[in-house]
């Protein structure tokens, strides 16, 4: 998409100038010191180590010693090729105990650098240089491996600042690891790279107030109260962390757009507090989606309707899209020539809105008897000036359209999406969770990925942790999505995705990356103001691992694992192996331990936290919605609390049967003749799904000789001994490493709760369920 300049008039002009003196003046003066000790993550840079590779290490040790100068093409600090500059200064800086020096384009000439930081076709180019690299590549090479830079240059190039910022942060990775992709000498070196998607999104779910739905390290970073007075020295943090792992667009709040607290985000106040975010992520290549509230021409507006019809709702949208492009407008605009790409987003600033509208109590175009798309359209007519998206969520469930739309959650979400396919705008992409559930522990992939042949789709992944252990327990979820990224989907890609490969079937990561309809990656975020930004630093492998799958969906979750453990631990084999072997357990033992055989849903939802009070000791505040297995809470009532939830399920006590009946409608819906026979067929369904499909009677025997009963008590002992030899016990051994590298209160965060998580609750999850079952 390409950025349109909106023509200024004077008065415009004016208001603008005012504006942006202002936010200069409030952002240069008023950062304030942070009051946390903060954790660095996966962007340590103190890391790296010599032990298995020293010869290589002292080469590129030489090499940094005698090139200290970084030819940075641009000295506007708020531009992404700045910031690529800064953070391999501050990074080689640091890693090779150097003191490197940025020179900017006030020297007009690099002749002096040995470094090259270019971007070489927005408006920070000064070499004219003819390249080769699409949108978002980045090329580091020394000499003229890829592009004609001048020879006896290390350079780190790509057509836009954001690319160049993804090439910095590659290269500092690679350093850090001592990795084996960096040649012997660093003369050598010769590396291009570029994302497989065109949306990597990170998706915040925090309210305006500061509080974050389903958020588990602590409160919102985001201080809205100090916008846009104060800009904290974490925002920019925040900015780096995702820009690392090649992130290249936020949402800053809760898609709850309506709740009180939220509903004010499109007045004028509020967009200018937005726009100061905007402008500080888009320095790090990031582009800003607003979530707003459907209802807000009625609530900001003051309008009597927001019918989307209605041409003075139609109108109010525009406004506040002209109103928004104006407070965004300072913020550092990426542009791109190349044409072949277009499609991909490389606009930063304000970049579109994404809306939860029609799902569980967010109102929205049915509220108007008004289709999805219908609603939708209106949006995109709004943003389609400015090179704009919507992104519209697929999260609705039964009941929420309307009493034609009941039934089971899956099947009403997949047929309603169906009738719908091709009836969107051109610039709308909607977005579905991975599976017809809610981010289940263990779901099968949507079917509806590979069936919408006329919709364009991106995937919603939930980094944070609501049903996978909080901040408890480990489980390490890159190997989740793995398994979902891989799945066959059985559609072919004629016609779907208009690309030419010979009708071949598509995986998931083929339908979220290829052709016109794959648009990429939405991911709920997990960080939060903690020291270490979730809670239990673990979890930040989450963190880390979306970003590099949205990145290549392709790579393998133990390559994203080590990376991560490497970065964030260091490269001694002594802590990385047992480490490594215990993220790549964790999904697996998790769900042994909360819900085996896709008996999903079985979480206590525990939406009066008084009610949690009363029930088992020591529960603490934060351990209650989606956390508890549920199932002692079940006596008596005949079904979980959540059960129903997806409708089909059927778990009452009296038939001795368990599990979804989904085999014949839901399960019927996927492509191809296999997938409808493994769905359908209850000796072909994954174990690991059985439950999710089929109603089975506890005396069901499985192939392994033992009735499914026996098999689901199995699973929670199992699990239970499980997470604590392979993971709490290990981390356990690992003390004296952490203490000796100075390193006990990292050690001590993970500790701390994983000793609660596996070494306490689990045992109570596991006693409840072997009490329920064998009652
Ligand atoms: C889950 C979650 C909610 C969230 C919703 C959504 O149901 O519990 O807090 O709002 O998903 O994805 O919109």
């Amino acid at each position: 998409m390409q950025f349109k300049k909106q023509p200024f008039n004077q008065t415009t002009m004016k208001i603008f100038l005012i504006i942006i003196s202002f936010l200069s003046i409030t952002i240069v003066h008023t950062v304030i010191a942070s009051t946390l000790p903060d954790d660095k993550l996966w962007l340590r840079y103190e890391n790296i180590q010599t032990i298995y590779n020293p010869s290589k290490y002292e080469n590129y040790k030489n090499f940094f010693s005698s090139h200290k100068n970084i030819y940075c093409a641009t000295d506007d600090k708020y531009s992404p090729v700045y910031s690529a500059c800064k953070e391999l200064s501050n990074g080689l800086s640091i890693l090779f105990d150097v003191n490197m020096s940025i020179i900017t384009n006030n020297n007009k000439t690099p002749a002096t650098a040995s470094i090259v930081i270019e971007s070489l076709v927005d408006e920070y180019s000064l070499l004219n240089i003819s390249t080769k690299l699409s949108d978002e590549e980045f090329s580091i090479s020394y000499g003229n491996h890829h592009i004609e830079v001048a020879a006896d240059k290390l350079s780190i190039v790509s057509n836009t600042g954001r690319g160049v910022l993804y090439g910095v942060f590659h290269l500092l990775n690679l350093l850090q690891r001592n990795a084996n992709e960096l040649p012997a000498k660093i003369i050598d070196i010769n590396i291009k790279e570029q994302p497989k998607s065109r949306i990597r999104i990170w998706q915040l779910w925090d309210n305006m107030d500061g509080t974050i739905e389903r958020g588990y390290g602590g409160r919102s970073i985001f201080h809205w109260e100090e916008l846009p007075n104060i800009v904290r020295p974490r925002y920019e943090d925040y900015a780096r962390y995702l820009a690392s792992v090649g992130i290249n667009s936020i949402s800053l709040t809760n898609v709850n757009s309506c709740f009180t607290m939220n509903q004010q985000l499109l007045n004028i106040t509020n967009i200018n507090k937005a726009a100061v975010l905007g402008k500080l992520f888009a320095s790090y290549g990031i582009a800003t989606f607003l979530t707003p509230c459907f209802d807000s021409p009625m609530l900001v507006g003051n309008l009597n309707t927001s019918d989307p019809f209605d041409p003075r709702v139609i109108q109010w949208w525009k406004e506040i899209v002209i109103k928004l492009q104006n407070a965004f407008q300072s913020s550092r605009v990426t542009t791109t020539n190349n044409k072949k790409n277009a499609s991909i987003i490389m606009n930063s600033g304000f970049i579109g809105f994404l809306f939860k509208a029609d799902s569980e109590g967010m109102p929205g175009p049915s509220s108007y008897n008004r289709t999805e798309p219908e609603g939708s359209s209106m949006l995109a007519n709004a943003v389609k000036d400015i090179g704009g998206i919507i992104i519209w969520r697929a999260f609705t469930h039964p009941g929420n359209l309307g009493p034609i739309k009941v039934g089971d959650q899956p099947l009403m979400q997949f047929k309603y999406f169906m009738e719908l396919d091709g009836l969107w705008d051109e610039n709308v992409v909607l977005q579905i969770k991975n599976g017809p559930m809610d981010f289940q522990t263990h779901e099968p992939v949507h079917s509806l990925f590979g069936n919408l042949k006329n919709t364009k789709v991106m995937i919603e992944l939930g980094v944070t942790q609501e049903y996978t252990g909080q901040a408890y327990h480990l489980c390490h979820l890159p190997v989740q999505w793995e398994n979902y990224l891989t799945f066959n989907t059985g559609c072919t890609s004629d016609g779907i995705n208009n690309y030419n490969d010979g009708g071949k079937m598509l995986l998931l990561a083929d339908v979220l990356t290829k052709g016109k309809n794959g648009w990429g990656f939405a991911g709920v975020s997990n960080f939060g103001e903690t020291v270490v930004w979730v809670g239990n630093l673990l979890s930040s492998s989450n963190s880390f691992g979306y970003g590099r799958m949205a990145w290549n969906p392709y790579t393998s979750a133990k390559d994203i694992t080590k990376e991560w453990v490497e970065l964030t631990f260091g490269i001694d084999m002594q802590i990385t192996k047992p480490i490594v072997n215990m993220m790549m357990d964790s999904w697996y033992i998790y769900e042994n331990y909360t819900s085996p055989f896709g008996l999903s849903a079985i979480d206590d939802n525990c939406a009066d936290r008084k009610q949690c009070f009363k029930l088992p000791n020591g529960m603490l505040e934060d351990r209650v919605d989606h956390y508890w297995w549920a199932g002692w809470l079940w006596a008596g009532v005949g079904k979980p609390p959540n059960a129903g939830y997806g409708g089909g399920f059927n778990l009452s006590r009296n038939d001795r049967m368990i599990g979804n009946n989904r085999s014949l409608e839901y399960g019927q819906t996927y492509c191809g003749k296999e997938n409808k026979e493994i769905f359908g067929n209850i000796k072909q369904t994954p174990l690991r799904l059985l439950l999710t499909f089929h109603h089975v009677s506890y005396d069901y025997v499985l192939d392994d000789g033992r009735t499914l009963m026996d098999n689901i008590m199995l699973a929670f002992q199992l699990g239970q001994e499980n997470a604590e030899s392979k993971i709490l016990n290990v981390w356990k051994t690992l003390k004296t490493i952490f203490i000796n590298n100075n390193d006990q209160e990292r050690w001590e965060n993970v500790y701390n709760k994983l000793n609660i998580g596996i070494g306490e609750d689990t045992k109570n999850f596991t006693r409840s369920a072997l009490n329920y079952f064998t009652d």
